[in-house]
């Protein structure tokens, strides 16, 4: 079963990540629609991982079929908007193999506003919410390994660190809202990061080991 995450916001070039799919064998990434006049190209497109290059911004119409011996092929598509003038702090101008938790994931839950709240304004040690499960302030000195130990390395998207805040499901609500462009192009940050193997940096401060 092919499975490739949803709709996302990033700027060019992005990771593809079939990972997460099911019973599957061989991998082929197409590229179904494209905006007029578009240069494109797919590197490794036969593989659970691809990249896609793009000379022009606008949704992409991205599809992945796998296949194995004894099952039929499946496919599945998602959108990917291309937006060269995104900016979220440092991040969206580095390409996805240089993110790493201190200097991008950090900026993301401690101060960037979702629907004017920060992830840390409920996630922080000294919150009087009840059964916060998981602390993103600074004064947390596990932070990185708590939030490691909340993403699926094999299946991004299935990461309890997407998860939650992308469904109602959650007890802060839906934050990172996939309708949203700065939604979309969080999610994409943090599917590249955890596709990379979520490297936590060089901060002295965060990445100490346990
Ligand atoms: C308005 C308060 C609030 C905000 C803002 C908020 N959360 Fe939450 N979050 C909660 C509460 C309450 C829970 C515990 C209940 C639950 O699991 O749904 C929770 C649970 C979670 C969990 C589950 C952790 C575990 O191990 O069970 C994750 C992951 C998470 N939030 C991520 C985020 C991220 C990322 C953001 C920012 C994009 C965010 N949250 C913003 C209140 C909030």
């Amino acid at each position: 079963m092919a499975r490739a995450g949803r709709n996302r916001s990033a700027r060019s070039p992005v990771l593809l990540v079939g990972s997460g799919s099911y019973f599957a064998n061989t991998f082929s990434w197409q590229v179904l629609l494209a905006p007029a006049n578009s240069v494109y190209s797919l590197e490794n497109p036969q593989s659970s991982l691809a990249t896609l290059s793009a000379d022009t911004d606008g949704e992409y119409l991205i599809q992945l079929t796998v296949d194995n011996s004894r099952a039929l092929p499946h496919n599945t598509t998602f959108t990917l908007t291309l937006d060269s003038t995104l900016t979220l702090d440092s991040t969206l101008n580095k390409h996805g193999s240089h993110l790493n938790f201190a200097d991008d994931i950090v900026p993301l839950l401690q101060t960037t506003l979702y629907n004017q709240r920060t992830c840390q304004s409920c996630h922080y040690s000294e919150s009087d919410i009840e059964a916060i499960p998981v602390y993103y302030d600074s004064g947390n000195l596990n932070v990185y390994q708590d939030v490691r130990a909340r993403v699926d390395f094999n299946d991004p998207d299935n990461s309890i660190l997407i998860r939650k805040p992308t469904r109602l499901q959650h007890g802060g609500g839906v934050r990172l809202d996939l309708a949203s462009e700065l939604g979309r192009s969080v999610y994409s940050v943090f599917m590249d990061w955890i596709a990379h193997g979520a490297p936590c940096g060089n901060d002295g401060a965060i990445c100490v080991l346990p």
